[in-house]
């Protein structure tokens, strides 16, 4: 918010002059805090204000959890690191296990060095840890709800957090109602304190966002009841990775793609997560969630919406969230009698004997599907998505396959023409990056023509490493910038796509399972997926 206090600073770049604002009470010299200016590596290149993050407490609920030790307390750190936190910042974590908060310090630095992308710098964790706090108690017992209470006044008035929160619900979704309406019953999440108001309490859920269409609405009318849209922050990691967000900067900062992104051009799409882990002991979670539900409805639906928007008129939360739900209502549903055409189902060999999966479970560890959008842009572009756990590679990315030329010119003969079609990938992780695919002359005496590839490599390109999807999300809540954040009615629209698929699939119990192999590409069948369309798979590589 720039208000009266707000004083302005002017940079100079090469083209132009950009102003930033500096809020009045940002001492810019503390620790902790760096200047709000993200400079580029690049001479000449673009000065971009960040809005630096408000004072806040930010309480998460299951912090003994694996969320919070693997992601949530390694990317405050890195934050901290990264001098972004809010110099007036303190974590309360709760939790049932009975331990001291010293004892939450000690176990979350070791787990810290263990997870965080960056070395563990004791000053700089002790600085971090000084202002860790721990609540023991039960999430339905109104005694953990008076004590959070009493200590985050406790730390308003010692840190400076000026009643501003963000409740963290790392919990089972089961767990939600009681947790929200605890906190209400105790006046620490009033309801319509959105970021414009002060003190803000916003609340950040995880997914699953349920497990089918209805029981996704029931979720967020019971949210509702206690909070409003502007404080609910569903968090979708993907949506937090540098290379996810930047297919919205790639697509609407360069003057060039646009042109031909539409069915005009690009013959078809591919969008591909395929992991080498298996189920790393979540195998009770994963047998009744399956592939369909853990990562299409949410994480490839987000990254198909993203290739798929048309530009908004502003870069602002609802904005982008309108465009991305337009594309999600525009998705040509897949009735039962179409699955066996549309859908590919499979599941590792080993996959029943891993631990807290049924025997004889038919839950589906790879999916490969073709999705239509009946749209304008769209209409008649098949987006092939393929997710799985255990196959033979690493590789999360959009392929987009244009157009072939419509005649090759080149003469026949004695030369060598491999005309393969011009392909742009946004590689998303890992080697994440942006290659495009095309055709050259191959050096020599005859007219051959051969495939190359133009690579852009992140790291190198901004000479700095990415940082991960959590560090810049909780930092967008302490902002209160929605963007990145799921909104009811995309998560609704993305179930209504699924669910229908889901209720197919799931009410099948007599078609054979497609096994794959542990590090394969996934079962055969899905190959005739794209073969039926004369198309083949990208390879994992
Ligand atoms: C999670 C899924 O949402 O995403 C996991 O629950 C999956 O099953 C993970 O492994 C993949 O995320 P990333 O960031 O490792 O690609």
């Amino acid at each position: 918010m720039i208000t009266e206090s707000t004083r302005f600073q002017t940079v100079t770049t090469r083209e132009r002059v950009v102003e930033y604002r500096i809020p009045e009470d940002e001492d810019m010299t503390q620790d902790g805090i760096t200047s709000q200016v993200a400079t580029s590596e690049i001479p000449g290149g673009p000065i971009l204000a960040e809005p630096t993050a408000d004072p806040c407490v930010l309480v998460i609920f299951g912090i003994t959890g694996d969320l919070a030790k693997r992601k949530l307390i390694p990317a405050l750190y890195n934050l901290m690191v990264g001098g972004s936190l809010p110099r007036r910042f303190a974590v309360m974590g709760l939790g049932r296990t009975e331990m001291s908060t010293p004892e939450l310090r000690e176990r979350l630095r070791e787990q810290t060095g263990k997870f965080s992308r960056q070395p563990l710098d004791s000053e700089i964790w002790n600085r971090f840890a000084a202002h860790l706090e721990y609540v023991c108690g039960s999430f339905d017992e109104p005694a953990t709800y008076e004590e959070l209470r009493a200590r985050l006044s406790q730390v308003d008035a010692t840190v400076g957090t000026a009643g501003n929160r963000i409740y963290y619900l790392s919990t089972p979704a089961a767990t939600f109602p009681v947790i929200l309406e605890n906190l209400h019953a105790n006046d620490l999440l009033p309801r319509g304190h959105g970021h414009q108001t002060q003190p803000w309490a916003q609340v950040i859920i995880e997914k699953p966002f349920g497990r089918d269409l209805d029981s996704a609405r029931e979720l967020n009318r019971m949210v509702r009841r206690y909070i409003a849209e502007d404080q609910t922050y569903r968090i979708d990691h993907y949506l937090g990775k540098e290379t996810v967000q930047n297919i919205l900067v790639f697509r609407f900062g360069n003057s060039i793609f646009e042109p031909f992104w539409n069915r005009k051009y690009i013959d078809y799409v591919e969008i591909t997560a395929a992991e080498t882990i298996g189920l790393q002991g979540r195998g009770r979670f994963y047998d009744q969630t399956g592939v369909i539900r853990d990562v299409v409805q949410n994480h490839l639906l987000q990254v198909l919406a993203l290739c798929a928007v048309e530009p908004p008129v502003s870069f602002t939360a609802n904005d982008i969230r309108d465009q991305k739900v337009q594309v999600l209502k525009s998705l040509r549903p897949i009735t039962s009698m179409e699955i066996a055409d549309q859908v590919v189902t499979g599941q590792y060999r080993g996959y029943c004997d891993e631990p807290g999966v049924a025997k004889d479970s038919r839950t589906p560890t790879y999916v490969a599907m073709k999705v239509l959008i009946d749209n304008w842009r769209w209409q008649g572009v098949p987006f092939y998505l393929r997710a799985g756990k255990n196959l033979g590679g690493r590789c999360t990315e959009v392929a987009i396959h244009f157009q072939p030329i419509p005649l090759s010119l080149f003469p026949q003969g004695n030369t060598c023409q491999i005309l393969e079609r011009n392909i742009l990938t946004l590689r998303i992780q890992p080697e994440e990056g942006i290659s495009l695919r095309f055709v050259a002359k191959v050096p020599g005496e005859h007219l051959s023509v051969g495939n190359v590839s133009m690579n852009m490599n992140y790291s190198s390109a901004f000479g700095k490493p990415l940082s991960e999807a959590y560090e810049r999300l909780l930092l967008d809540c302490m902002r209160g910038d929605a963007t990145l954040f799921e909104r009811r009615d995309g998560v609704e629209q993305a179930w209504q796509f699924v669910t229908p698929i889901l209720d197919a699939l799931e009410a099948d119990t007599k078609s054979p399972v497609n096994y794959y192999a542990p590090g394969s590409a996934g079962p055969a069948e899905a190959d005739q997926l794209l073969a039926r369309d004369g198309r083949h798979w990208s390879p994992l590589s």
